[in-house]
């Protein structure tokens, strides 16, 4: 099997023998790929976000645990235990898109298999999780526009878009599909700390030929009040059962502003970011990243007296919720019912 072609920005490419991965520390200067041939390497463009955006993070992970195969299983008898150490390794790298568990999941699923030709199989597993993901993206593009008819004007946050899935994106996907059949006002919020709008959606949305408006998070609520935006249109990281969303953190901010301002909320997601076992929103961890991301280089001495809270997600109640998209259908209204409808919706 090889990897669908896609038309937007490739974050991750499988040359054959090694993974690509596209650095989005240096977007939108600069367009640099790094290539990885072991786990140990993509755990750290994991770690170091060159590869960030929960379907990517599973995706990149998938394809250690190949590298992973490839280079254990040629050196010895041993491999299923060093390939397992690699996949705790990979579990390691970012605790809150479970998109990474489940990928992880799926290789170990096909490693515990009698394998005739375990690094056909195990290559085939990570092309199908990268192949099924862009697929979900056009499926939730399609559904996402549905919803979006009629809509003068939406505004995304971080990056849910190629660069953080296996390429045309979940709130992007939506939004691209969405600006194919009727012009709509696209507003991005920079994303502080990181920066996932300024540097990545609206780069990316050029790319498309997508005009996007920047603002400075802090607009947001004077946009909803000017009247200018339906929608928020948002990816997650993990989507808990009864309906609550992590997503980047600054998503809780927008969905309490939209309530107050008659605007909805649209959560865009692959079923493989729903956490089934986690009953709600507040059981799951949340990534606190380093202060210095944050922090003025002024401060970074032993002597300052400025430290820096840097929580990384947060989680938006189901009750905030209009609608959650996934390959598998629509949920409108999640509170109350959760998504365990889509559980063995096909
Ligand atoms: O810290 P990041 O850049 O990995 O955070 C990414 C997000 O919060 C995205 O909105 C989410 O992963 C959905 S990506 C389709």
């Amino acid at each position: 099997m090889t990897m669908q072609n896609n038309k937007t920005v490739q974050a991750l490419q499988w040359t054959g023998d090694a993974l690509k991965v596209l650095d989005q520390r240096q977007l939108p200067e600069k367009i640099v790929y790094d290539e990885y041939k072991d786990a140990v390497g993509v755990a750290e463009a994991i770690v170091t976000m060159r590869v960030r955006g929960a379907p990517a993070i599973g995706i990149a992970a998938a394809y250690g645990v190949v590298l992973s195969v490839r280079r254990q299983y040629a050196q010895s008898n041993q491999w299923r235990k060093k390939v397992a150490a690699d996949i705790e390794l990979l579990a390691k790298s970012r605790p809150t898109a479970v998109n990474l568990f489940w990928a992880l999941d799926q290789m170990k699923a096909e490693l515990a298999k009698q394998l005739d030709n375990p690094l056909a199989a195990i290559l085939a597993c990570a092309e199908k999780i990268h192949n099924d993901d862009i697929a979900a993206n056009h499926k939730m593009g399609e559904l996402g526009a549905d919803i979006l008819t009629g809509a003068k004007g939406v505004m995304t946050h971080c990056n849910a878009g190629a660069l953080a899935t296996g390429g045309y994106g979940t709130a992007l996907g939506v939004i691209r599909s969405a600006y194919r059949r009727q012009r709509l006002n696209v507003y991005a919020g920079e994303t502080r700390p990181w920066l996932q709008g300024a540097r990545l959606t609206v780069w990316e949305l050029s790319q498309d030929g997508i005009p996007a408006t920047l603002i400075a998070d802090s607009a947001a609520a004077w946009l909803m009040k000017s009247g200018a935006i339906d929608w928020i249109v948002v990816g997650a990281d993990r989507i808990a059962a009864n309906g609550d969303v992590a997503n980047k953190i600054g998503t809780y901010s927008l969905a309490v502003l939209a309530e107050q301002h008659g605007v909805k909320v649209m959560v865009v997601a692959p079923t493989s970011t729903i956490d089934w076992n986690m009953p709600n929103g507040d059981l799951i961890e949340i990534e606190q990243r380093n202060p210095n991301e944050l922090l003025p280089a002024c401060y970074l001495n032993e002597d300052s007296q400025v430290s820096a809270w840097n929580p990384v997600f947060d989680v938006t109640p189901a009750d905030l919720i209009a609608a959650i998209v996934t390959e598998r259908g629509v949920i409108l209204n999640p509170a109350g019912q959760g998504v365990g409808g889509l559980r063995n919706a096909i």
